[in-house]
């Protein structure tokens, strides 16, 4: 197949998502860089069973994790993983991890600064099995608009945005979600998303929030920073 972009890997610096809240924190593993130690509580996550490839990943997205909480003086203890992969974050922390082409990425905030946050990170490639399931209706109708070359980064930043958004909320709500509940319309910087079915009380049916989204190199990076709800009981 003819490669469509430079895939070239280790070729890109990431840069931070942009307008990221000063409570935030985001940071990177690089692949020039020696795959990082991790911590002794941590490597229980690592199995015989995972190709280096994958331990690799994981090494990186939570020495990303952990420099992201320094970053913000919250790094106060291992980060496990739940039943459903879900990162398990110290107390008082929220955050998200993401992996892609050697690199290991993560952005992080308290919870007492946010409901939720989410990022993800796609190698830019032909995808042509995400438009069978991936855009709603309304979201084909904008990708149809677009020239030809715009459209293969954009069905991929769809994609990650919605990535991006499930990782935001999946340890709120606890459950699974498809790509259908949440409707992304493209903005300068990226997308607003609004959920076609309530999640919970603070998100409800048509709640909006934003998606930053931005292209380094030959990656797609995509993130979200919910506001804290006012009056929230979670
Ligand atoms: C879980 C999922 C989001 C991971 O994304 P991915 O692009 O395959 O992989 P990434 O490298 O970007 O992210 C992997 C990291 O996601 C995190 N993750 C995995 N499951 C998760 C979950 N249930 N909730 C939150 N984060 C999760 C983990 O930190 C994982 O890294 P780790 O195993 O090293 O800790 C994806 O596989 C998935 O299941 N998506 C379907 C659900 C969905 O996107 N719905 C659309 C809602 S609009």
């Amino acid at each position: 197949m003819t490669a469509l972009w430079n895939t070239e890997a280790h070729a890109v610096e990431i840069a931070p998502p942009r307008n990221l809240p000063s409570f935030a924190a985001f940071a990177v593993s690089h692949p020039s860089e020696p795959v990082p130690a991790v911590d002794p509580a941590e490597a229980n996550l690592i199995t015989a069973s995972m190709v280096p490839a994958r331990r690799d990943a994981l090494a990186r997205g939570r020495a990303a994790a952990h420099a992201a909480l320094r970053a913000i003086d919250l790094d106060s203890g291992p980060i496990l993983s739940g039943p459903n992969r879900e990162p398990l974050w110290p107390d008082g922390v929220t955050g998200a991890i993401t992996h892609t082409a050697g690199f290991g990425a993560a952005l992080v905030a308290p919870t007492a600064a946010t409901d939720g946050v989410g990022v993800d990170l796609e190698e830019r490639r032909l995808t042509p099995e995400l438009w069978d399931h991936l855009p709603r209706p309304e979201e084909r109708e904008w990708l149809d608009d677009l020239a030809t070359a715009e459209r293969e980064t954009a069905i991929l930043a769809l994609f990650s945005a919605k990535e991006s958004v499930f990782k935001a909320f999946f340890p709120r709500v606890g459950t699974f979600f498809g790509f259908e509940q949440a409707s992304l319309s493209p903005t300068p910087s990226g997308f607003v998303g609004h959920l076609l079915d309530g999640l919970d009380a603070d998100y409800p049916r048509d709640r909006t929030f934003e998606i930053t989204g931005g292209r380094c190199g030959n990656l797609v990076l995509t993130s979200l920073v919910l506001p804290k709800t006012p009056g929230s009981k979670q």
